[in-house]
This record gives structure tokens, sequence and C-alpha cells, in this order.
């Protein structure tokens, strides 16, 4: 090796310059024509095999960029799922802002290692204010303290083992067979993947009822809650969630808190897909209760349509959220002022997911936020009346920006409630589901309401108008009876 190195995954500037350029001239391009395609290629798994040569053996040598650039390109534009599309209603995955995608090229980039702030002077502060503008917009402190993470569940995990800790210190007890967690029925999966993964006993989760909205029974919480103070175990945290992920339903969120005040309990709330609705000038006071948690999962890749993958945690308590990550090997030298996100969660580098979110945050400002949230919320209530006021369907829940309901054909209305005709129902709904995937024409997912499977459609996605909404009816009731119909001859044979 001599003189100058030639690296071959290095690109001159010029080659980098023209493949730049038509690449994002494609993004362009798809992002002009997103309504006109389907929402999913809706390909099989063998399908998309086929489409990768998933079998092809390790490449010995490279290829041209620009070959490599538009093959990807190709298979990726015109085969995948678009939740920027208009009509993509499913989970809660939002539409990225375009802003978000050039964000994610610049930063990686400059590539600044968020770890610490020697590594990415620049990306550290923009993540130190992101997270506090993120608490603003929610009402919590800005002395808070916060990190980014990948999403929800990373959120989450950091916030109940911030908890942990609190709770049952480093250097102090660490029996954790007297822990006990509180959560609603309703609560997402993370919690039982934290309970497993710090290592509390499976018995540690107090699963709490739901009433009829699915939100948390405060008098079942209550009962749980003294019986195990009574017994001598050790409360770690009550976890609420501003929007549960099947229902978007808030639990009684200023209850909870007092509650917590009372018996000096942690508060964790999991508002990973409703926390941002907080910021609404009409937002209700269980949402508004965000603000006096311990500690709240937040998801900028939900409701701030920042790409994938954006999570956040805030702690109120700097001190115990540094107690719980910080170890300090012999090798790390930091300066005296400088935030180090290697002391406040579980990752050593870290990217900077934060660019995307500050920059979209900048971008749109708190106006442009409470507008795109806004708008999102007032679809879901406008397509709830539409199904509300149209026979062919029934409405069960319309939370923040989720509404649930199901198709029943005029044959079946009669019997509605009777057990055959509920078992018929339930395939049907999951049968329209499977087939509006397939058909690329509208994606939704699904809940199950006290044995009742639902449609669900949850809109975080500022593309979705009022003529997407207006086409839905018609659409799912067309599925529906051709469903049906193939159903009925399945059974008949
Ligand atoms: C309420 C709630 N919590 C946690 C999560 C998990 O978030 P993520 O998929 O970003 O890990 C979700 C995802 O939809 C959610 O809705």
């Amino acid at each position: 090796m001599n003189g100058r190195r030639h690296a071959p995954i290095d690109m001159p500037a010029d080659e980098f310059r023209a493949a730049g350029h038509e690449l994002v001239d494609r993004i362009a391009d798809l992002l002009s024509g997103m309504r006109d395609r389907r929402v999913t290629a809706g390909l099989s798994v063998s399908g998309v095999r086929e489409l990768i040569d998933a079998d092809a053996v390790m490449p010995q040598h490279g290829m041209p960029v620009q070959e490599i650039l538009n093959d990807a390109a190709d298979k990726l534009i015109e085969n995948s799922l678009y939740n920027g599309h208009p009509k993509f209603l499913g989970y809660v995955t939002a539409s990225p802002a375009p802003i978000g995608m050039l964000a994610d090229l610049l930063a990686a980039a400059v590539n600044s290692n968020v770890g610490m702030f020697a590594l990415g002077p620049v990306a550290t502060e923009i993540e130190s204010q992101t997270i506090r503008w993120i608490a603003e917009l929610l009402r919590f402190p800005a002395s808070s303290s916060g990190v980014l993470v990948s999403g929800g569940n990373q959120a989450n995990f950091v916030g109940f083992y911030t908890a942990l800790r609190a709770v049952f210190p480093r250097d102090g007890d660490r029996d954790l067979s007297r822990a006990t967690v509180y959560a609603s029925s309703e609560t997402h999966t993370w919690i039982e993947k934290a309970i497993a993964m710090f290592g509390l006993p499976a018995d540690a989760l107090r699963s709490i009822r739901v009433d009829d909205d699915q939100r948390l029974l405060m008098s079942d919480l209550e009962q749980k809650l003294a019986a195990d103070i009574a017994a001598g175990r050790k409360p770690v945290a009550i976890v609420g969630s501003a929007g549960t992920v099947s229902t978007g339903a808030v639990d009684p969120l200023q209850a909870m808190a007092d509650l917590c005040a009372q018996h000096g309990v942690w508060l964790h709330i999991d508002g990973a897909y409703g926390g941002f609705a907080a910021m609404l000038d009409d937002a209700s006071e269980d949402l508004r209760g965000l603000a006096r948690a311990d500690s709240v999962a937040i998801d900028p890749h939900k409701w701030l349509y920042a790409p994938l993958e954006a999570g956040c945690a805030l702690i109120r308590d700097i001190d115990k959220h540094r107690a719980a990550y910080s170890y300090h090997p012999p090798y790390y030298h930091f300066g005296e002022a400088a935030t180090n996100y290697v002391d406040f969660g579980p990752q050593n580098s870290r990217g900077f997911r934060a660019l995307k979110v500050w920059m979209a945050l900048r971008q749109v400002g708190r106006s442009g936020y409470q507008q795109m949230i806004g708008d999102d919320i007032a679809l879901a209530h406008a397509l709830y009346d539409r199904l509300k006021a149209d026979d062919r369907f029934e409405v069960r829940t319309v939370n923040l920006s989720i509404t649930t309901f199901r198709y029943v054909p005029q044959e079946l209305r009669a019997t509605v409630g009777q057990p055959e005709a509920e078992a018929m129902l339930n395939a049907l709904n999951k049968g329209i589901q499977s087939a509006l995937e397939t058909s690329g024409e509208l994606f939704v997912s699904n809940a199950v309401i006290k044995g009742t499977y639902v449609l669900r459609t949850c809109v975080v996605n500022f593309r979705t108008s009022m003529d997407d909404i207006e086409a839905i009816p018609n659409m799912v009731a067309r599925t529906g009876a051709a469903v049906f119909e193939k159903q009925k001859a399945l059974t008949s044979q």
C-alpha cells in the first residue's frame, strides 16, 4: 500500500453527487405519486425472497454503486408497504416526514456518536434541546432528564428500569422477590418483557381490570395496592397508558397520580402512542396528568411523524435517571458540564436520531403539530360518525385517533350476539382485514374487545384526508360482502 489509499468502499465526490441526486429524484417522485400507488404490494414471504434472490451466495467481488442503488430503489419502491400512503391506517405507524428523510441522510454523513459529548458535541446538544422541547410540549418540567431511544418499547424499558433502581438501588436491597408492578390489562406487551428482562418474578405484575371504556379501574388498583402494601410487598411502579395500543383509551392518570403521591409510588406513563395529544389546547384532564409522572415513554416516530426509529424516555429526576445507568470505566474522561448520553440509557455508541425530530420540530413548531394531531383526531371521529350512521357497520370505540368497528352483513343483523353469529362475524372481519391488506386499497389492523374481533383504524398520518375517510365505508362494505359470500360458500361445501 503506497501513497494514497484507495479503499473499495469509498466513493469519489462526483460519483456520490450524481448517485445521490438520482436517488433523491426517485424519492421525490415516490412522494408525489404516493396516493396513486397501492398501500402495499402484498407479496408473500416466498415472493419477497424471490425478489431479493434470498439464496444468492455472499458476493466475492463488488459491483458499481449506481447499479446497486438502482436495483435497491426498484425493489423497494415497487414492493414495499407504504406507511406514508394516505390509506395506511394500521397499527401505530406514522407517515414519515420528508424533512426526517433528509435529516437521516445528514445524520449519517456526520455520523456523530451521541454516547459521549466529545464524539458528538453538536449532536449531543441538539438531542438535549429536542428532549427539552418534547418535555415542554407535554408540560413536563423543563428541568427533567431524558434520552432518545429506538422506540416505545425501549422508552418504556428506560422508565421502568429507572423506577426499579430507584426502589431497589444498585448498592442496596436487590432482592426482587417482593417487587410488584401495577398496570391495566390493556397495557402494551412491553410490560411483560420488562418484568422478564429485569428479573422480576413472573407474579410481580398485577394486572388491573378495565372499565367499559377500556380504562384502568381505580377501585381494582387501590385494592390490589393496599393488599400488597399490607403484605409487605415492595411496589416498583404504577403504570398508566396515555392512549392504549388497541383502542387509544387514556387511563385515569390524575387519579393514578394522586394515588402514587399518597403512597410514594413511582408513576410511569406509557404515552408512546397518545402522549403527544397532551399538547392540544383541549387535551383532557387525564392526558394532562402526563405532566405528573415520574417517567414517561413517548414516541416521536409515532405522532411527531419522525421516520423510524425514534422513541423518547423522560425522567423527572435527573439524579435517579443517572443513578440507574451511569458506570464509569477508567477509559472514560468526561468534561465537567457536558452531557454524555451513555450515562442515561442502555446504549453505548448511539446514532444521531435526534436530528430528524429536531428538524421537524423546527419546521412546523408547536402550532404545526397541534394542527396535524388535531386533524388526525378529527378524521378518526369523522370516520366514527359516518360508520355509526351506516347500518352495515357496528361502531365500538373512538379515542384519540383510533376508531374500532366491524362490518355486519344484513343477513346476520338479527342474530348479532348469538354465539354462532358472533363466530361468523369474527371470522368475517378477520377475512376483511386480510382481503384489504392483499388488495392494497386500504390498510387497517384489528383489536379484540371483550372477545369481539373489530377492525381498527389509527390515523397518525398527515397525508390522510377527508376524501380517504369518506371512501372507507363503501370500500370495507364491498370487501365485506365479497368475503362473506366466499366464507358462506366454503362452509356450505
Ligand atoms: C401504547 C404503546 N406502547 C408501546 C408501543 C411500542 O412502541 P414501539 O413499537 O415503538 O416499540 C406501542 C406501539 O404501538 C404503543 O402503542
